[in-house]
């Protein structure tokens, strides 16, 4: 979901955690986002508008009377509305319709997507007058990110910090996708696995886990609730997924066969590791000139679900160097998965390390070749297919 050429309307209210909004408004307006804020006086005490300005490259608004539509015009052109932070009084003012400055009203005229990311004491948030006030937004329509426990500007250890910027991204970002995934359960494997030799060798595949890592948080901004496990991955797990870190294929298929209950759909990009050693050495094994290593085949965890009576709905990954599809249409059948996703890993810009892709979603009867476009756009582009089987 790409932010670009999107209405957002930030509203920033008194809070410590202003300074985040700052980076927020910057990292919109980078993604290609158009940003109009508003700022409550308080917020104005602790930054100026100047920095809002400086980061949406637009006007901050807060005088009411400056433009007398300005509080419909405002909300009316945005794609949502984000009040970050949002304070426990503005919370109370717009829970109880009062619009005496140019916030409230604006929020009092919303009729479109609204986002709310609290910021204030533990004791404040825990108040049963402020926990009233935002249950009441929620059941209106509105969304909430945050608040997450750690260092308050008290000094206390509790829960009340505005969520991280790039939380309050991942939100903004799902608030405006598409919920086609909507209640369903997902599960990704991504990353290599590692099959040890002693304590500190191992036999390992190449990959990063960008694919998979993009293709949970695709289905996590479509609305599915996604559990992500993963091989040792060089990048970092996508926020509001939940994360399962793995290093052997057993305890891949462990995990996976964990958390089949209730999935609708299992996407194997994982680059599990073929062979395992027999046996896993308990020392580190002294240097020579040579070394025989006995290898077992791994548990081929997709194959095994494959061949389930009950089972969701199987996407398979087979990374090939050449672009010939015929072990990829094999493998599909052979392990019984639905969907196999090609891809050819020498082609440029295609397979390891980058964040680009070239993918083609082999099906019973249907071959589709993508052209080369990010890991997030091929994620899109693999759930939109999954759509069609599940919905
Ligand atoms: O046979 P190959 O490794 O090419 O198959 C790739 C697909 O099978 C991927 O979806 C991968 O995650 C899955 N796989 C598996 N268990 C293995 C090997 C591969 O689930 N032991």
């Amino acid at each position: 979901m790409a932010l670009k050429n999107r209405k957002i309307l930030l509203g920033v209210t008194g809070s410590i955690a202003v300074h985040k909004a700052v980076d927020l408004a910057r990292r919109l307006t980078e993604q290609g986002a158009s940003v109009h804020v508003v700022m409550t006086d308080a917020a104005k005490k602790f930054v100026t508008p100047l920095s809002f300005e400086v980061a949406s490259q637009n006007k901050v608004h807060s005088d009411m009377f400056a433009d007398p539509l300005s509080h419909i015009t405002l909300a009316a052109d945005a794609d949502i509305v984000v009040v970050a932070p949002a304070s426990a009084n503005s919370i109370g003012k717009f829970a109880g319709g009062i619009a005496d400055d140019l916030l409230s009203t604006c929020m009092l005229s919303v009729t479109g997507k609204a986002l709310l990311a609290p910021a204030m004491n533990w004791r404040m948030y825990e108040n049963g007058v402020l926990q009233r006030n935002l249950q009441f937004l929620i059941s209106r329509g509105m969304l909430q990110v945050g608040p997450e426990r750690g260092s308050l500007a008290c000094g206390e250890e509790a829960i009340g910090r505005m969520a991280d910027v790039p939380e309050i991204l991942e939100a903004i970002r799902a608030a405006l996708s598409e919920q086609d995934f909507s209640g369903r359960k997902i599960v990704v494997t991504a990353g290599p696995t590692r099959e040890y030799i002693d304590p500190v060798r191992f036999i390992s595949n190449r990959s990063s886990g960008k694919m998979g890592f993009a293709i949970a948080r695709a289905a996590m901004r479509r609305g599915a609730t996604v559990t992500l496990v993963s091989g040792p991955a060089q990048v970092n797990p996508p926020c509001r997924v939940e994360f399962i870190a793995v290093e052997t294929a057993a305890a891949m298929r462990e995990a996976v066969l964990g958390k089949l209950h209730d999935c609708a759909v299992l996407i194997m990009t994982a680059a599990v590791a073929d062979f395992s050693p027999l046996r896993r050495e308990d020392k580190k094994v002294d240097k020579s000139d040579s070394l025989t290593l006995n290898l077992k085949k791994t548990p081929d965890i997709l194959a095994e679900i494959g061949a389930m009576k009950q089972r969701p709905l199987l996407v398979g990954f087979s990374a090939e160097t050449g672009a010939d599809l015929s072990r990829a249409k094999r493998k599909r059948k052979e392990k019984g998965a639905d969907l196999m996703v090609f891809n050819n890993v020498e082609s440029p810009g295609s397979g390891f390390d980058v964040d680009t892709n070239e993918i083609t979603i082999i099906e019973a009867d249907n071959v589709t070749t993508l052209p080369l476009m990010t890991k997030d756009e091929a994620a899109d582009a693999l759930l939109d297919r999954v759509s069609t089987f599940i919905s």
